[in-house]
């Protein structure tokens, strides 16, 4: 009989000693320990034993069940242990892996530039005004003293959506809805798209980016329009930038003048970038016609204005360095990422 407890103590530490899971464990332990286990059957022969013989027994089988017991509860703990070890040692982080760099984006050089303008503007007291693209033919042109047969429109022929409708050729059509829907004083900026039809090249592009601005004030004169531009084209070309200002033509200014840049990479020489003449043209501007203030109820016995439109892409390219203008347009990102 004691030879009968040995063997199942011995196959027992066998068993456990080659379990390393809790399911395993759990049935091991009801072999052994179970209501039909080998202990459980022992336990019954006890009935047909004689006394003496039961209580020597009996003491041997409740050790038995004792060492048992504390056999597979050790084996448990064993057990979740190394669990826990396991997981503590796969989700260890390592402080001394290299933190990979996050990938941001940058905006495109042309909004890049835009913004260094209206930041600058909106120190002067500027106020930005949202336009649209669609703009209609009274705003885009007549309303700017460009009536139907002006030779002007021929500059600027664009894409029509019916005969009173147009992509806006430029971004002037807001002087016009601002002053309408406001009183002086008007310092206003407004920037986006505007169309021409033009074939695509390496300076040319149906759709371009404009950024206007207007001033409607007593007392406003030409040299408060250079002054303001010169502030503009230093802040983004940098303090040293020199400008030229020369007469030009528009319809809705009067004088009318266009500025020009001294090339920040030859300084004034001539090289590719400027094609060999010095300068480069940044912007057209002027004291508002007062046809187009009449026109739109401001008193020109007080008032005057002056307005601005620059090219932003041409500036972009020239403070990107870059030199082909399709570039703006056709996502590649080497290039864009230079107004990082
Ligand atoms: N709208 C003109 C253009 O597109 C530029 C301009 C704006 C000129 C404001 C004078 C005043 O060429």
């Amino acid at each position: 009989m004691l030879e009968k407890l040995q063997e199942i103590l011995n196959s027992a530490k066998q068993t456990v000693a080659q379990i390393d899971d809790k399911v395993a464990l759990t049935q091991a332990s009801a072999t052994f320990l179970g209501k039909n286990g080998a202990l459980s059957g022992l336990m019954k022969g006890l009935r047909d034993m004689q006394p003496e013989e039961r209580r020597n027994m009996g003491e041997q089988l409740n050790e038995l069940r004792d060492t048992l017991i504390k056999l597979f509860e050790d084996k448990e703990a064993e057990i979740n242990h190394n669990l826990l070890e396991r997981k503590l040692s796969s989700e260890r982080v390592d402080v001394t892996i290299p933190v990979h760099p996050k990938e941001y984006g940058c905006m495109h050089p042309i909004e890049a530039l835009k913004k260094d303008i209206i930041d600058y503007l909106i120190t002067l007291g500027f106020e930005l005004k949202d336009g649209t693209d669609i703009e209609t033919d009274m705003y885009c042109f007549e309303k700017l003293n460009v009536p139907k047969e002006h030779p002007a429109r021929e500059m600027q022929d664009t894409f029509y959506i019916d005969s009173d409708t147009v992509l806006r050729t430029h971004t002037s059509a807001m002087q016009v809805r601002t002053m309408e829907a406001q009183t002086p004083p008007i310092k206003m900026i407004s920037a986006g798209n505007a169309y021409r039809i033009d074939e695509v090249d390496a300076t040319h592009s149906p759709i371009f980016q404009q950024l206007e601005i207007l001033v409607v004030d007593e007392h406003v004169t030409l040299a408060d329009l250079i002054g303001t531009l010169e502030g503009v084209v230093k802040k983004v070309l940098g303090e040293k930038t020199e400008i030229r200002v020369r007469p030009s033509y528009f319809p809705f200014t009067e004088p009318s003048v266009e500025i020009d840049a001294v090339c920040p990479k030859c300084g004034g020489k001539g090289c590719s970038t400027c094609g060999d003449t010095g300068v480069i043209e940044i912007l057209g501007a002027g004291m508002v016609h007062p046809n187009v203030l009449e026109g739109c109820g401001i008193d020109t016995a007080k008032y005057r204005g002056f307005a601005a439109g620059f090219g932003l892409d041409r500036l972009a390219m020239l403070k990107y360095g870059i030199e082909d203008l399709r570039d703006m347009y056709e996502n590649n990102i080497t290039l864009l990422k230079q107004s990082k």
